[in-house]
């Protein structure tokens, strides 16, 4: 629904269309900085429900996308994606100069699960797309722990993993190199985590490299995180998102995974990126019993 001028935006100019995938819903609300209390309260509980939002054909200045992000959460600076590693409101995720993350692909990952508070949500503005690659992958990790065979939960139960420092999700070297992942000081975090506003359970696995399961021999930990990731990367639980100029894309990193085709080189990808502090990462037992996942449907 296109708005004009500057008029204040309510819940009826709002529409909320879940994807047919796992995770993910479009909404249609013209200018998301005109948005009212009330439809601010509508979005937020979407996000809640469908762990990745959409907002197409959005034109947000640097200040607007900050205001539009603090509805999810305390807004903070991040490195992401800079080459000159100081830390911005407002990142370029980009392979142009001054961006980072480059052209490569980007592995399935969750949002800085190797620090102790790992952000809540991300959100990504299109300011420059190429014409094919660069599509970003979404997957529903309350939908991933629900389908996780029985012998594998209970397997997982009060576990954690040690997430390392060392490397981004483009591969490259952030920390100092593991030579012993049993070794390292990285964060630990539950392997099934308690999203805090749905109080409902989801699979946190972080990223694959370099992590360890506390406690386990080195052999098991891999055997085991290899199982983990062998279920939570098959697709089932994904949703691909071809970019168009314009989009806005809100995730929740509580709940979601991420990974990036990669592009031409010579095209041009720029993107805007700003994002939310987030709770150190818990499990609580009294969500055991109640069911994970927002969604109910597989994408295949
Ligand atoms: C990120 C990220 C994906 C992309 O900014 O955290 O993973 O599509 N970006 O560039
Ligand atoms: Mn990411």
């Amino acid at each position: 629904m296109a708005s004009v001028g500057t008029e204040i935006l309510s819940t009826k100019d709002v529409v909320i269309k879940p994807l047919p995938f796992a995770l993910g819903a479009t909404i249609e609300c013209g200018d998301v900085s005109r948005l009212d209390a009330a439809a601010q309260a509508l979005i937020r509980q979407a996000y809640l429900d469908h762990l990745v939002l959409v907002f197409p054909g959005q034109h947000l200045s640097d200040d607007e996308q900050i205001a539009f992000t603090s509805l999810f959460g305390p807004v903070t600076d991040s490195y992401t994606g800079l080459a000159d590693g100081k830390r911005r409101m407002v990142a370029m995720v980009s392979n142009q100069p001054g961006g980072g993350l480059g052209f490569g692909e980007l592995r399935w990952h969750s949002d800085h699960s190797f620090e102790a508070r790992p952000f809540s949500a991300s959100i990504l503005q299109a300011i420059a797309i190429p014409p094919s690659g660069g599509d970003t992958h979404y997957s529903n990790m309350y939908l991933a722990l629900d389908t996780l065979p029985d012998g594998l939960k209970a397997k997982i139960r009060g576990l954690t993993i040690k997430n390392a420092i060392s490397t981004n999700s483009a591969g490259e070297q952030i920390g100092e190199a593991i030579t012993d992942v049993r070794l390292h000081k990285g964060p630990s975090h539950p392997i099934i985590r308690t999203h805090p506003e749905t109080g409902r359970n989801a699979l946190y696995l972080g990223r694959r490299p370099d992590a360890y399961i506390n406690g386990l021999s080195l052999e098991e930990s891999e055997d085991l995180l290899n199982a983990l990731w062998a279920h939570a990367s098959n697709g089932d639980f994904a949703y691909p998102h071809r970019w168009q100029v314009g989009d806005v894309v809100v995730w929740d990193n509580r709940a979601t995974m991420h990974r990036r085709d990669a592009f031409d080189e010579t095209q041009t990808r720029i993107l805007h990126r700003t994002q939310c502090s987030g709770d150190e990462p818990t499990h609580d037992a009294a969500a055991d019993a109640r069911g994970s996942h927002a969604r109910g449907h597989l994408s295949r």
